[in-house]
């Protein structure tokens, strides 16, 4: 197979892999279950604007790295909001300003007339909070304007102020904490428990799983969208990871709808932020200390969230990291439409898992360890497209 310089970077990559032994003791179909899903399903797909992002068939790139077939699920157009975060924080706002309404009007709020400000007066009342590096908190921020409540959103000092200036758009007020996104997680809930303000948070600790456990619940209907799209399945899925909730989500649809059929789950982290990777080699959630954030900032996590580990440590056969410099190179790829494929506008954590797929294909080693060859059958979540113009023209113009 011709592989031509623009695998360079890709060849000469460092991935750290580690191959995990999965539990299979059931928390991928108990953790998140089949009723969740169809709830969440069955809000989201009536929402105004709901419509099931493409399915990429990348063969000009299968091709060249000699793979039998390798699809994009491109989670840009999503609700317009620019990633798969769409999905989660906004029907955890909902889920959980129907909680907080059923106190006061004595029953479950349809949620058609939480939307159409039936309770306005009430939902006004209630303040939802959440930490983000972006994208979870566009999602929270929407969520907030269309079921009318006030909404505060944390940042950390490199999120960039086109990210904060977009949740402001929305309706959010943005507080810029200093420290990194751990730190704005902190921060969260401290304020959370002095002013009664609720958070929607996308990651789950001791005692705090109902509004991670919604976020993931929104996210299983893209991995639903997948299942539909394929008659036979998958044998791969690369699914990138910052607290593994995205993850965790796909692998729960997958084993819930395929069963033993389920593709092998490959977990890709950027190297600078390795917690899932981290947690798989000491077989427990386990933290790392972020010493530099990475350009893949939807995935600068340093701790997991429990629930979405428990999942992944059930059902997930590999954890490898990826280094930066692969990440510009392959965004450069998919917009020059460079194997053919036709271009496509993906954002730096967007590309994470399909990085680590052509890496490994151009790594005799690492393909045999997962055993890519040409009848692998490979997907990806293209989980952003451009949700930072000012980064991704940096990257285009070969700055990053
Ligand atoms: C574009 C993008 N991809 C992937 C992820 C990872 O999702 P999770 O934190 O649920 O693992 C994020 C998280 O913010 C993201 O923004």
């Amino acid at each position: 197979m011709k592989r031509g310089p623009i695998f360079t970077p890709f060849k000469t990559a460092i991935l750290d892999h580690h191959a995990s032994t999965p539990l299979f003791d059931g928390s991928v179909t108990q953790t998140l279950n089949r009723a969740d899903f169809d709830d969440a399903e069955k809000e989201i797909s009536h929402w105004d604007g709901y419509a099931e992002t493409p399915l990429i068939d990348l063969s000009g790139l299968a091709g060249r790295l000699g793979i039998g077939d390798l699809r994009y699920k491109h989670e840009g157009p999503r609700f317009g909001l620019g990633s798969f975060k769409a999905l989660g924080g906004a029907y955890a706002v909902l889920r959980t300003v129907q909680r907080e309404l059923s106190k006061s009007i004595g029953k479950l709020a349809d949620p058609v007339d939480i939307r159409s400000g039936l309770y306005a007066e009430q939902t006004k009342a209630i303040t939802v909070i959440s930490a983000t590096d972006g994208n979870h908190g566009r999602s929270v921020a929407w969520g907030a304007a269309q079921f009318h409540t006030n909404c505060r959103i944390y940042i950390h000092a490199e999120v960039s102020e086109h990210r904060a200036d977009v949740m402001r758009n929305l309706g959010a007020e943005v507080i810029r904490v200093d420290g990194d996104y751990d730190a704005t997680v902190a921060q969260t809930r401290a304020d959370a428990e002095k002013h009664g303000w609720l958070i929607v948070s996308d990651t789950s600790w001791p005692g705090y799983t109902q509004p991670p456990l919604d976020v993931m619940a929104g996210y299983g209907v893209m991995a639903r969208e997948l299942v539909q799209s394929y008659t036979t399945p998958p044998t791969h899925v690369f699914l990138q990871g910052g607290v593994g909730g995205l993850a965790a989500a796909v692998t729960a649809v997958f084993h819930q709808e395929w069963g033993h059929d389920a593709p092998r789950v490959v977990i890709v982290e950027p190297e600078l932020a390795p917690c899932l990777f981290a947690s798989a080699r000491a077989n427990e959630a386990t933290s790392v200390e972020i010493s530099e954030e990475t350009i893949m900032a939807g995935l600068s996590c340093g701790e997991p969230s429990e629930l979405a580990w428990s999942v992944l440590a059930d059902a997930a056969s590999d954890f490898v990291t990826i280094p930066e410099n692969i990440v510009g190179p392959m965004v450069r790829i998919l917009a020059n439409g460079a194997c053919g494929d036709g271009p496509l506008e993906a954002g730096e954590s967007g590309v994470a898992g399909l990085c680590a797929v052509v890496a490994v294909a151009n790594q005799p080693a690492l393909q045999r360890s997962l055993r890519l060859d040409a009848k692998s059958r490979i997907v990806v979540i293209g989980s952003e497209g451009i949700t930072d113009p000012n980064v991704y023209a940096q990257i285009i113009e070969g700055e990053i």
